[in-house]
């Protein structure tokens, strides 16, 4: 319980079935902006899908509430933050917060809920997040986000963030036939991931460090555990940062094969490291990441 001027509190609890009159209330009174971030509906969900959320504990997820209690505002719920069970195995993650208590209680309910999914043994915690919600996207890149996949109209992206470490696990195991290219690039997507998809790789983004976000292991000196469970990285991290965590690669996991992707303009700095050839089309970039991973160095590939 957190205590507010004017004699009011916040309580954190765990979401009960009765719950849902006050998700309802919540829901009804965001704006358009918010519902559609929220539910990428410019409405407020239907009951059935709210009294199903306050149940979301039967199914094995989580659900957690901010009640709000004091003069003439006894029991209002002001946030919620709800994990759903995914067949992979992670949890799904919803959150909304009442406009006139954001700045600070968006991050403490998802840590609530981070910790609460921990404890619960799901390791990794996913969200479907529109690209123009700037303010989910900061809150999930301060816990060490590493964007899965994206997808046009509406511009979102699939992001994952760890319950219990800096950096997520693969959100895939490994699939028959499939290999595995990270990418650090500072978006939590790539110009060329669908064509490295559709050349048969699990693609995950990492945005390195940045953004309030210090967990880097590559910039503590510690292996990272996303670089040792990919097949081939790009680097795509601009200027220093991305000299940095290029020389810590091939310092502590030097067995995984890098390329750089270097900004127009730059020159190629470090001997024995592919630059991806830049002006081409994405096919092109694919086939020199394919032919390092494969052992090659890359080049001549470029002028294919
Ligand atoms: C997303 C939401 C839960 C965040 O809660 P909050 O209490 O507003 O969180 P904060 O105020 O701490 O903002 C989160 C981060 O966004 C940043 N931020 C806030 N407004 C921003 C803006 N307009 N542009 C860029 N960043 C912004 C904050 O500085 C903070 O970053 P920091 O931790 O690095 O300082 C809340 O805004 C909300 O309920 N939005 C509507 C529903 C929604 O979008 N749900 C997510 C669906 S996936």
């Amino acid at each position: 319980m957190i205590e507010l001027p004017g004699s009011r509190t916040v309580t954190l609890r765990a979401m009960r079935p009765s719950d849902a009159s006050g998700l309802r209330d919540l829901f009804a009174s965001m704006g358009e902006d918010d519902l559609v971030r929220r539910f990428f509906s410019g409405r407020p969900p239907p009951d059935q899908f709210v009294e199903r959320m306050a149940r979301v504990a039967d199914r094995g997820g989580i659900g957690l509430v901010a009640v709000l209690d004091g003069p003439g505002v006894d029991g209002t719920v002001v946030a919620e933050a709800a994990c759903e069970l995914l067949p992979d195995g992670n949890g799904e993650l919803g959150i909304t917060v009442s406009p006139q208590l954001r700045g600070w209680l968006g991050p403490f309910i998802l840590d609530a809920l981070v910790s609460a999914a921990a404890r619960q043994g799901i390791p990794a915690v996913e969200a479907d997040v529109l690209m123009a919600n700037r303010p989910m996207l900061a809150l999930l890149r301060r816990r060490g986000l590493a964007g899965m996949a994206h997808s046009e109209r509406p511009a979102t992206v699939r992001v994952v963030i760890s319950t219990g470490g800096r950096v997520p696990p693969w959100p895939w195991g490994r699939r028959a036939g499939r290999r595995r290219l990270l990418v650090e690039h500072p978006a939590a997507e790539w110009h060329a991931d669908d064509a490295a998809r559709a050349a048969g790789y699990d693609v995950l983004v990492c945005p390195g460090p940045g953004g309030r976000w210090s967990g880097c292991p590559a910039l503590r000196g510690e292996p990272c555990p996303l670089v040792a469970g990919a097949d081939v990285v790009v680097d795509a991290l601009p200027g220093r940062t991305g000299e940095i965590v290029l020389d810590a690669h091939h310092r502590l996991q030097p067995t995984v094969p890098v390329c750089v992707e270097l900004p127009v303009g730059t020159e190629p700095g470090q001997p024995g490291t592919t630059a991806l050839p830049r002006g081409k089309g994405d096919v092109a970039v694919v086939g020199v990441v394919q032919r390092v991973a494969h052992g090659g160095t890359g080049e001549g590939a470029a002028d294919r």
